[in-house]
Parts: structure tokens; sequence; C-alpha cells
């Protein structure tokens, strides 16, 4: 199957725990033609993933980039963090099925990876997948307006 990037454009950030498959997935996605947004860190010195959450998702509920990649140690910690933000859908993927399934469903709109769980060619086979499966809406759009009522205290 020829690989298609319908969203061209994304950011990207992590944690120290992270840092390397960023930079793998930063790398390989420049290759197949994304524009990719890269906002830190560049070193394994220790750093809070929540402050980088914070960044990444600050672009992303702009909508400049609309889709963005957390990658910590679990992206557990990242998908808190992110999902704080109103407007945030985070996902910790661990299969390509997850990526698509969250994109589909529940139109996703941060993919959280963890560099002590997967493989690079393995998140960078799910970042794909996430990357160029569109939202279905349908049934699933009155399920993302309840979210959207959650986090406005509906
Ligand atoms: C850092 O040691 C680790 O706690 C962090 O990367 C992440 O896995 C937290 O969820």
């Amino acid at each position: 199957m020829r690989y298609n990037a319908p969203v061209s454009a994304l950011a990207i950030a992590a944690d120290h725990a992270g840092v390397a498959l960023k930079a793998e997935l930063v790398t390989e996605l420049k290759k197949l033609g994304h524009e990719v947004v890269d906002l830190g860190p560049s070193s394994t010195d220790s750093v809070d993933y929540p402050d980088f959450a914070t960044k990444l998702t600050a672009l992303v509920t702009a909508g400049t980039p609309p889709l963005g990649i957390l990658v910590c140690g679990t992206g557990i910690g990242m998908s808190i963090a992110a999902n704080k933000v109103p407007g945030i859908r985070a996902a910790v993927c661990r299969t390509e099925f997850e990526a698509r399934a969250t994109r589909q469903h529940n139109d996703a709109n941060v993919l959280c990876l963890g560099q002590r769980v997967t493989g690079a060619g393995v998140a960078l086979e799910i970042a794909k997948v996430f990357l160029s499966t569109g939202f279905e809406g349908g049934r699933h759009q009155a399920r993302v307006d309840k979210l959207k009522a959650l986090e406005a205290g509906r």
C-alpha cells in the first residue's frame, strides 16, 4: 500500500525519555514529505513532560498544525498532561489499529508514544496511520460533541 500524507504538517515534542524516538520520527516523517515542527528537547537532559505537552498543545489547539505527536517513556504522562487542555484529544497508541480507530472515532489530535514501550519501526508505522486517517464523523460526531461538552463543564 502506498503511503499518502493528507495531513502534511505536524508538531512533535518529547521529554528526555522520548527524545531518541522523537529524533527518529522527525527524520523519517520529513523524508515522507511532512512539514515537522520540532518543539524539542534536543538533548537527554532531564525535563518535565507537562512543559513539552503544553508547548505542543498550544499549537494544536490553534490548528497550526492540526495534529501533534508527543513522546515520553510510556506515552502516558504526555497523554495525561495533553488531555488537561481543552480541545485536545490525546491517545496513547501501541498499535496501528488503535491509531486508526482513535482518528476515525475520537477525532484524536495528539498521538502519544512511549519510547520505552514501542520500537522505532512500529512507532513510525503507528504515526503514519495516525497522520493519514481522517475522522469518520456521523455517529462519532455526537460523541465527540459530548466530550467537548464535558470539558466545557456542561
Ligand atoms: C520519565 O522518567 C518518565 O516518567 C516519563 O517519560 C513518562 O514515561 C511519564 O509518563
